[in-house]
């Protein structure tokens, strides 16, 4: 009997050392400011409570219901008056605590979050993420977090005007953004290729401008003339939807910045509003990515246009910023336009550069009257920079440097570092089609939106950082969902962790794979990682060993080292790869992985060397 029972309680101490360590972890994206653990856990049930405390703090409790049913298919009764076996969300604090900070704490009987209604959102969404999931308990370790952004501004661009996206993928892309706790969520509405939201007083926008009758297949490069795929493709959201998006943001402390383009990107208006541009036409809302010469014409009836369309934006969307985009405008028109001319001649202006930076300054006059503020990309400093505009530095950093030094407000989102239409691999060959670039997930972690070319007091200007998501090449919600993860989640780091609390061995090798497993829970594509491939010397026989880890520990590796592709029927790594004789021939390792969910990576290929 004896001999039977030690195996089983060596097997129960075992499980109960690993689920003690499991339920002691701590893996929190974007790393917390402060983590003190403790010991022991707290075991969320369905007999606990919410306790809502203060103003708002009932709709905290709502959404943190919403994210718990979402994962675990349940929620828990808002009871405002147990004491035990509750969490308590509390925004009644004495000792405000900034906007967006929060502190929680876990003892085996409670949890406390406290803060203003955004910073105990914050730390319901921390509180989800410290969740563990053994059998059928939910255990939460032992923690005092103390914790708060290191940027205002933590921001996502997407581009819906290449490629529509419904409300459905934008609600999706919200909840993971809220979990990250991202909060600026830019809304590129309109380019060349579409019109995205209904203007009521301009119907052709969503009747014309909405729609192109093709698109070419393929990369801008890859044929020569272009070969279209003729399709009719397009959409808009009507008001009501945008609305509807609005209100789903703001209650995950996200608010949605509209971008309406101009005096560029606009080919699709001017398909539908031909007297807007510069007698330049017929126009046809465009079938591919890229500038375009055609551009407005800096007339009444353009501000007019403008002024309506921009009345309604603002009804709909309450963010104090507006963008107008302000990239990209080649001149060549209003270098032609005999009344282009004029504009600069009657308003004393010097050339092109300074129309487009009267142009700007008249929309931003417009909304500073209305009480909004204009961002636009780093082309509107070019002729001076409208007196109260924030500028989006995407041509690197010295737009935002330079505007910073004028002591203008910035976001940065460079192109090398937060452009993530890049491919996430060198090879192009082993990636979906991109726009070209190679932005890896490393390089996206380690920026540093806080330029060193400016003293303290400029870097105040730096607001924050937002990564640009533009989608001339993706065209399915999966692609998308591909291109931005897992470097969103880079993206939160670096807009809410202190530079001298990042480290990416530790978000990439610790955190990042329990971030991926959730994200495939809640059915988000995302790029699976490389694994770490090693070659090793084995002692016993002298020769080379070709050792694979994958980035998420319960993944298979399929592999060949012939030269042929990998695919699930080819040899299923179980232990290092003894590397065969090659007789000084190049070797080459492919494989791929795939995750515990049946999500299949690229094929990777490694010359061993
Ligand atoms: C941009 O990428 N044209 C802002």
């Amino acid at each position: 009997m004896k001999k039977r029972i030690i195996p089983v309680l060596c097997l129960l101490l075992l499980n109960s050392i690993t689920f003690a360590q499991q339920a002691n972890e701590v893996s929190i994206i974007p790393k917390p400011a402060s983590v003190e653990k403790g010991i022991g856990a707290f075991i969320i049930s369905k007999h606990t409570n919410i306790l809502a405390k203060g103003a708002d703090a009932e709709k905290v409790a709502s959404m943190f219901n919403y994210f718990l049913n979402k994962k675990y298919g349940f929620v828990l009764k808002i009871n405002n008056t147990v004491t035990t076996n509750v969490i308590v969300l509390n925004t009644t604090l004495r000792i405000k605590l900034p906007y967006e900070a929060y502190q929680l704490k876990v003892t085996n009987h409670s949890i406390n979050i406290s803060g203003e209604r955004s910073g105990v959102f914050y730390g319901v969404q921390s509180l989800l993420q410290l969740i563990h999931e053994n059998g059928r308990q939910l255990s939460v370790p032992v923690v005092t977090i103390d914790d708060a952004p290191n940027f205002a501004y933590r921001g996502l661009m997407l581009d819906v005007g290449r490629h529509f996206f419904d409300i459905d993928e934008i609600k999706k892309i919200l909840d993971v953004m809220a979990s990250l706790k991202l909060n600026r969520f830019h809304w590129h509405l309109t380019d060349d290729q579409g019109w995205r939201l209904e203007i009521k007083k301009y119907p052709k926008l969503t009747s014309i401008s909405a729609w192109r009758d093709s698109s070419i297949i393929g990369g801008y490069g890859d044929f020569k003339p272009f070969i279209y795929d003729g399709q009719r493709s397009g959409g808009f959201y009507t008001q009501d939807q945008a609305r509807e998006v609005v209100k789903y943001a703001a209650e995950r402390n996200i608010v949605v910045i509209p971008e309406i383009e101009m005096p560029g990107h606009s080919t699709a208006v001017l398909a539908a509003y031909p007297e807007l541009g510069n007698g330049t036409g017929p126009y046809k809302v465009a079938g591919y990515g890229g500038v375009f010469y055609t551009i407005y014409n800096p007339g009444e009836p353009t501000f007019k246009f403008l002024e309506d369309v921009l009345t309604e934006v603002m009804a709909i969307f309450p963010s104090k910023y507006i963008h107008i985009g302000g990239d990209e405008v080649p001149k060549d028109e209003w270098k032609n336009s005999p009344f282009a001319q004029l504009v600069i001649k009657d308003n004393h202006l010097k050339n092109e550069e300074e129309l487009q930076s009267w142009f700007i300054s008249r929309i931003e006059k417009f909304l500073n009257k209305n009480g909004r503020n204009l961002i636009g990309w780093d082309e509107i400093l070019e002729g001076g920079l409208s007196p109260n505009a924030t500028v989006m530095s995407w041509r690197g950093e010295q737009g935002g440097i330079d505007a910073a030094k004028q002591g203008h407000d910035v976001i940065m989102s460079p192109g090398g570092y937060m452009y993530i239409d890049h491919a996430q691999a060198k090879d192009h060959t082993t990636e979906p089609l991109a726009i070209g670039g190679f932005l890896p997930l490393d390089v996206v972690y380690n920026y540093s939106p806080r330029p060193a070319a400016l003293t303290p007091d400029q870097q105040k200007h730096i607001l924050g950082v937002q990564a640009n998501m533009w989608t001339e090449y993706i065209a399915t919600d999966n692609k998308l969902e591909y291109m931005l993860f897992p470097r969103v989640a880079a993206l939160a780091e670096v807009g809410w962790t202190k530079s001298e609390n990042k480290d990416y061995k530790n978000f990439s090798e610790n955190r990042l794979p329990i971030f991926l497993k959730n994200l495939e829970r809640s059915g988000v594509n995302y790029r699976i990682p490389e694994a770490d491939v090693v070659i090793n010397n084995d002692a016993q026989t002298g020769r080379k060993t070709i050792a694979i880890t994958p980035f998420i520990a319960d993944s298979k590796i399929y592999y060949t080292v012939d030269g042929h592709k990998a695919d699930n029927t080819a040899n299923l790594y179980t232990s290092p790869i003894l590397i065969p004789y090659t007789n000084g021939r190049p070797l080459t390792l492919k494989y791929i992985i795939v995750t515990a969910g049946n999500r299949v990576s690229n094929e990777f290929i490694v010359d061993i060397k």
